[in-house]
């Protein structure tokens, strides 16, 4: 096992903010982490992560179009996520949502077509998908009491209310905590997460994003997952070794080809 026994279930570890010891970095997180979750936001980041899944064993991929790349998304996209979707190490697909925070995005209906769309590959695939949801939750709820059946989802760095929490948690979907549970100002997070059922859990980094207390302000990295799990064990009031057992059984029971 590794030292700390958890997953990071949603790192751009492609990103280039890791251009300059992209290699050392993976080499010391294969001590620290069971895996590594590399979600693609758009063609080229997502045939990087499959790049980095076929070298790295404990790496997986996931495939797909962020909502805040959509403005030149070519026509064959899907043709495209299908191809990568056939590779036994890609594991999801994703990141994919609504984005309604930058005005300069793609228009609301847009957005919400071509999730759909990919949702449907997901479903074709039987892979589960990983959603990105900023300043869009309204939409984003009515979308899953609605209309999205059949597939199962993770909503990754969840900042929803607990209401939504409530309703998406009875659907059996599973939830993201990164390092924004770990800010000062982020008391709705930390509620959620005493909601949320210890086996809907999942912890991740968004790296090289939100890295949490108290490197805030630094460059994220999938070790710090360590840090937003014994915020969690502590604010949960849990054993960290039992936090980690459980949210890696979580992992794999969500993203199934994770053997
Ligand atoms: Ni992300």
């Amino acid at each position: 096992m590794s030292r700390t026994g958890l997953w990071d279930s949603h790192a751009h570890l492609d990103d280039e903010a890791f251009n300059p010891d992209r290699e050392e970095l993976i080499a010391q997180l294969q001590q620290d982490l069971e895996g590594v979750i590399n979600p693609g936001c758009d063609a080229a980041s997502s045939a990087f992560a499959v790049k980095l899944a076929e070298i790295y064993d404990f790496i997986y991929a996931a495939v797909g179009w962020h909502p805040e790349n959509l403005k030149d998304i070519p026509a064959n996209y899907l043709e495209q996520l299908a191809v990568w979707a056939q590779n036994p190490k890609v594991v999801a697909i994703g990141e994919i949502g609504l984005d309604y925070y930058w005005k300069e995005n793609e228009p609301r209906e847009a957005q919400k077509r071509i999730l759909l769309e990919q949702i449907d590959l997901a479903k074709q695939f039987d892979l589960p998908i990983i959603i990105h949801d900023r300043d869009a939750h309204g939409d984003m709820l009515e979308l899953f009491q609605k209309e999205v059946r059949g597939v199962q989802a993770v909503f990754h760095c969840f900042s929803g209310s607990l209401e939504m929490a409530k309703e998406l948690a009875k659907r059996g979907y599973y939830f993201g905590f990164g390092g924004t549970s770990t800010f000062k100002n982020s008391q709705k997070v930390r509620e959620v997460m005493k909601y949320v059922p210890r086996e809907l859990m999942l912890f991740e980094t968004d790296s090289p994003y939100l890295t949490p207390i108290p490197y805030r302000g630094k460059r994220n990295n999938p070790g710090y997952t360590e840090l937003t799990a014994l915020h969690a064990a502590e604010l949960l009031g849990v054993d960290f070794a039992e936090l980690a057992a459980q949210t890696t059984a979580n992992v794999k029971r969500l993203f199934k080809r994770i053997p």
